[in-house]
C-alpha cells in the first residue's frame, strides 16, 4: 500500500524583510489544511516555516504531481497571502508568481519534493528545509549521506548499503538528467555536481537487490528554478528535501551527519553572496545577520502504518550541533570581511541582480583601448 509525502513550500512573505514567517500565516495554512482532512484529501499534515518560507508536509494517497494537492497547496498560499497583505508583509504572494492554477505548482514559484512510498514496518523520515540558498545547497549532504564511506558507516559495514545508490541529477540549465551509479560512478557523480548551481541532485534511488524497490526513491530535492518562472529576481528559491532513514539506507545520525560541517552554499543576502549553511532548530530559523547566514532545519518523523505523520522531532536542537553553530559563525564573520569583494559576492553570473550593465554603460565612454 503506497502513500504520497508532500512537502510545498513558498514564500509569501517576510516579518520583518526577509527573516520569518508571521504565525498568522502558519495558522492560515494549517485551517485550509484541516479542512482538506476532514474531506478525506489528506491523511495528516504539518505546517513548518524556515525563514520566511512556510512549508507544508502532507501525507496523502494522490500519488506525487496530484493536481487536487498541488491545487491545495496553492489555496493554503494564496489564503496566506491574503493574511500577508492585511499584515503589509515584506514581499506579500513573492513565490506565487502565476495568477492562476493550471494543475501543477511546478514552474509557478513554490518549491516542491514529494515521493510515492509503499510503507516499510517502521519509516523514519527527514524534511530539511533551508533558507537563503538554493538547490545546489543539498548536493555536497546528499552525496555525503548516501555515497561518502567516512560520513555514512553502513554503506561499509551493512550488507543492505555495500552494494551503493544511483544518483539521478539534473542539469538545470539544459533541463536533462541523468542517472550515476555509486561506488561505481563516485568520480563521475562527484565531476557534475560540484558544479552545484548547474548539476543538482533530485532524487536518490537504491539498486536493483535492495530490499526497497528500484523505481522508489529514498531521497527527493526541490529542484525549481525562480528566476527562470519569472525572468528576473523574485528570491533565492529555498530549497526542501525528503530523505528516509535505517533499514538499508542511512541511519538517522548518519543523515544529519554532513550538517556538522557547515559548507559553503550561495544565496545569503539578496541571493548573491556565498556563506555557510547553519543547522538550526526552527524557533532559531529567523535569519537576520546578513539577512543570513543561511539556514536548514531538519524535522524527523515516523510514518504511522495508516500514513500519519507522528512528529515531527526538531532534530537540530541538540547541542551536538553547537560545534556546527560556532563555526558557522566564525566562517559568517571571516567571509562578511570581504564585503563586496568574491568569493563573498557570487561571480556575476551567479548573482540574482547586479548593476554592472549600468556601470559599465555609464563608463563607455571613458573606457580607453591599452596597448
Ligand atoms: P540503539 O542500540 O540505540 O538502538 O542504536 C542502534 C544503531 O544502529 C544506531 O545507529
Ligand atoms: P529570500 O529568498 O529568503 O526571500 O531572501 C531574499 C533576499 O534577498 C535576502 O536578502
Ligand atoms: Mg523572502
Ligand atoms: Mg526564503
Ligand atoms: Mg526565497
Amino acid at each position: 500500500d503506497k502513500i504520497t509525502l508532500s512537502v510545498i513550500k513558498a514564500d509569501i512573505g517576510g516579518w520583518p524583510g526577509h527573516s520569518r514567517v508571521h504565525p498568522q500565516l502558519v495558522e492560515t495554512a494549517e485551517e485550509v489544511l484541516s479542512k482538506a482532512v476532514e474531506d478525506g484529501t489528506l491523511i495528516d499534515f504539518y505546517v513548518a516555516y524556515a525563514g520566511d518560507d512556510l512549508q507544508l508536509i502532507m501525507t496523502h494517497k494522490k500519488g506525487v504531481d496530484s493536481p487536487e494537492i498541488h491545487g491545495l497547496a496553492w489555496d493554503a498560499f494564496k489564503a496566506a497571502t491574503e493574511v500577508a497583505k492585511e499584515l503589509g508583509l515584506y514581499g506579500a504572494g513573492q513565490d506565487l508568481l502565476k495568477d492562476a492554477f493550471s494543475g501543477n505548482v511546478r514552474g509557478m514559484g513554490p518549491g516542491v519534493a514529494e515521493m510515492e512510498i509503499t510503507l516499510r514496518k517502521s519509516e523514519p523520515v527527514v524534511t530539511f528545509h533551508m533558507d537563503k540558498t538554493e538547490p545546489g545547497a543539498f548536493n555536497l549532504p546528499i552525496f555525503r549521506m548516501f555515497a561518502d564511506p567516512f560520513n555514512t558507516a553502513g554503506l561499509v559495514i551493512d550488507p543492505h548499503m555495500h552494494m551503493g545508490f544511483r544518483f539521478e541529477v539534473w542539469d538545470i540549465l539544459k533541463h536533462k538528467r541523468v542517472i550515476l551509479n555509486t561506488p561505481e560512478e563516485v568520480y563521475d557523480l562527484l565531476a557534475l555536481i560540484g558544479a552545484k548551481s548547474r548539476y543538482v541532485i533530485k532524487r536518490v534511488y537504491p539498486k536493483e537487490g535492495h530490499s526497497i524497490s528500484k523505481d522508489e526513491p529514498v531521497a527527493v530535492v526541490s529542484t525549481e528554478k525562480l528566476y527562470e518562472v519569472a525572468g528576473e529576481y523574485v528570491g533565492k528559491d529555498d530549497p526542501v528535501a525528503i530523505v528516509r532513514a535505517q533499514s538499508g539506507l542511512p541511519a538517522l545520525g548518519e543523515v544529519l551527519e554532513p550538517f556538522a560541517f557547515p559548507h559553503l552554499v550561495s544565496g545569503w543576502m539578496r541571493g548573491s553572496h556565498n556563506g555557510p549553511v547553519m543547522p538550526v532548530p526552527m524557533h532559531q530559523a529567523n535569519p537576520t545577520r546578513f539577512d543570513g547566514p543561511p539556514r536548514v532545519v531538519a524535522l524527523g518523523w515516523q510514518i504511522s502504518p495508516r500514513g500519519e505523520l507522528v512528529g515531527p522531532v526538531d532534530l537540530f536542537d541538540d547541542p551536538a550541533f553547537d560545534y556546527a553553530r560556532q563555526k558557522a559563525l566564525e566562517i559568517t564573520e571571516y567571509m562578511r570581511r570581504h564585503g563586496p569583494f568574491e568569493p563573498h559576492r557570487l561571480p556575476l553570473e551567479d548573482m540574482e541582480y547586479t548593476t554592472l550593465p549600468g556601470v559599465l554603460k555609464r563608463l563607455e565612454e571613458r573606457f580607453e583601448d591599452v596597448e
